[in-house]
Parts: structure tokens; C-alpha cells; sequence
């Protein structure tokens, strides 16, 4: 795995960095097929970025009406519980910018049945996105955050999920936290034109070293599990970096930005 790694000193300029990088994402994916088709992350590292693409310097240079916004995985709460992945993207951006609400699209976490919110959100992807040739969609822009563990999305390390290689999204129970989520899949990952990982404080700072120094997939990581066919980005902010040398990251084919 490699990509590109921009450091930067704290959260508020890896948000601003970051959002720059959707604008782009976003103008260029209007100019190539009309439409903007995004996944936003879950957990609370992409509040900050949400809140700065709401603002008229980044929201006014999107094209909302071209823009599909997705999900990269969902608790199975209601959408108006403070554990709710949508929740948070509605409150920090999505009710700022002028987005059609049928544009919006989110995983059902208040069915009863996971499974079956799963197989809807699958068939929504199938019917409204590009394919490769293999069948699965192709989001133009995924945003992930990384938890301790290494897990993204909902792609813990250790759980069934990562053995589903045909299905596009998947729910999966997660005993650790003793709850449901509902998750893209590993092949819809791989399959994104570009990656956004968004990762921050001294928390994150031993399982980024260990997953980008991992050797191989043998240390479980799911992101070690697949080659990204797209660019992937990873967004860190000075403490999450802060056991990373970027001389070794370059010998081992990252490319290193850093900024101060
Ligand atoms: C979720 C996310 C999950 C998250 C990581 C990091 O639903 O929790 O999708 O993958 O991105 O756990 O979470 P933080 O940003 O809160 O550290």
C-alpha cells in the first residue's frame, strides 16, 4: 500500500487540507461524468471538516445539485440518536449546503433487520453508481477514519465482514461493542477513484505506524487487505504522526507532505 501522506500540525489545518481535497474531488468528478458521488466517515475526527465544507469558501464551490452523498457505514440507531453517523453529517454540513434531500442517501440503522438494511443500501449503490467491470460501484470519493484497532468503516479487524468479497455493503455484529453496523465492503473500497483517511490525535498515533509499517497483510489491518485501485490520501495531524519517520515512509513508496 502506498499514497500520499500529508501531515499536518493540528486537526483544524488537516480539516482545511482535507477539504480542499473534496472540492476537488468533487469539480473533477463533475467535469468526467456530470455527478459527484461521495461517501462521508462516520466517528467525530471528520466533524471539523464537515463544518469548514458547510462554509462559503468550500460549500460554494461545489456543485450540490451534481453531488450524491453516501455513507461508509452507519450504527444501527435511529438517524436522530447522537450515535448516528448521518446525525452528525446532517447537523455539520448537510442541512448548511443546498444539496436535494433525495440526494442524500443513508443507511437505514433504525430497521430492525441489518441484514435486510444492508440489501437495500447494496441495491441503491448497484442502481445509482458507476461500475467497474467486475459489478461493483464506484464511488468517485470515500472518507474514512481509522479507529485504534485499525478498523475503517466498519471493517473490524478479526470479523466476518472482511470475508464479504461479493456484496457491496454488509451488516455486521460487532461483539465488542456489543451493537449492529452496516458497512461498505472491502471490494467497494478498493474499487474508489480516491480515498480520504482522516486521522487524528496521540491515540491514533501506534496503529498508524504499525499500518502503514506493516510488511503485509498479515497483521490484520483491512486496509492491508486490499490494493486501493484509486489515490489514497491519509490526512494526519502531527499527533497521530508523531511515531511516523518520513524517510522510512519514503523508502517504503509514500509520498510526504508536511505542513506547518
Ligand atoms: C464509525 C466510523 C469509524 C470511525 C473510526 C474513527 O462509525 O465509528 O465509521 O470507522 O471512522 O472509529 O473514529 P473517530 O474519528 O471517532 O476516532
Amino acid at each position: 500500500m502506498t499514497g500520499h501522506i500529508h501531515i499536518a500540525l493540528d486537526l483544524a489545518t488537516l480539516s482545511s487540507l482535507a477539504a480542499e481535497q473534496v472540492v476537488t474531488a468533487a469539480q473533477e468528478a463533475i467535469v468526467a461524468h456530470a455527478l459527484f458521488f461521495i461517501a462521508l466517515a462516520g466517528g467525530k475526527t471528520p466533524e471539523q471538516l464537515y463544518q469548514m465544507l458547510a462554509q462559503p469558501a468550500f460549500a460554494d464551490r461545489v456543485d450540490w445539485s451534481r453531488t450524491h452523498v453516501f455513507f461508509s457505514d452507519e450504527r444501527c440507531v435511529p438517524p436522530d440518536h447522537d450515535d448516528s453517523n448521518y446525525r452528525l453529517a446532517a447537523t455539520t454540513l448537510l442541512s448548511h449546503v443546498s444539496i436535494p434531500a433525495m440526494q442524500i442517501h443513508r443507511m437505514q440503522g433504525e430497521l430492525s433487520d441489518a441484514r435486510q438494511a444492508a440489501r437495500d443500501y447494496a441495491q441503491l449503490l448497484l442502481e445509482r453508481l458507476p461500475r467497474t467491470p467486475q459489478g461493483v460501484p464506484v464511488f468517485d470519493l470515500i472518507l474514512l477514519g481509522l479507529g485504534q484497532d485499525g478498523h475503517v468503516a466498519s471493517l473490524f479487524p478479526g470479523t466476518p465482514i472482511l470475508q464479504e468479497h461479493t456484496q457491496p455493503v454488509a451488516a455486521v455484529y460487532v461483539e465488542k461493542l456489543h451493537s449492529w453496523r452496516i458497512s461498505l465492503t472491502l471490494p467497494v473500497i478498493a474499487a474508489t477513484q480516491r480515498i480520504l483517511l482522516l486521522i487524528a490525535g496521540d491515540a491514533k498515533a501506534g496503529v498508524v505506524h504499525d499500518l502503514l509499517y506493516a510488511a503485509d497483510a498479515s497483521a490484520g489491518f483491512p486496509l492491508r487487505l486490499i490494493q486501493p485501485e484509486g489515490r489514497i490520501d491519509w490526512y494526519l495531524d502531527a499527533a497521530a504522526a508523531n511515531k511516523l519517520d518520513p524517510r522510512k515512509l519514503e523508502r517504503l513508496g509514500y509520498l510526504v507532505h508536511s505542513y506547518s
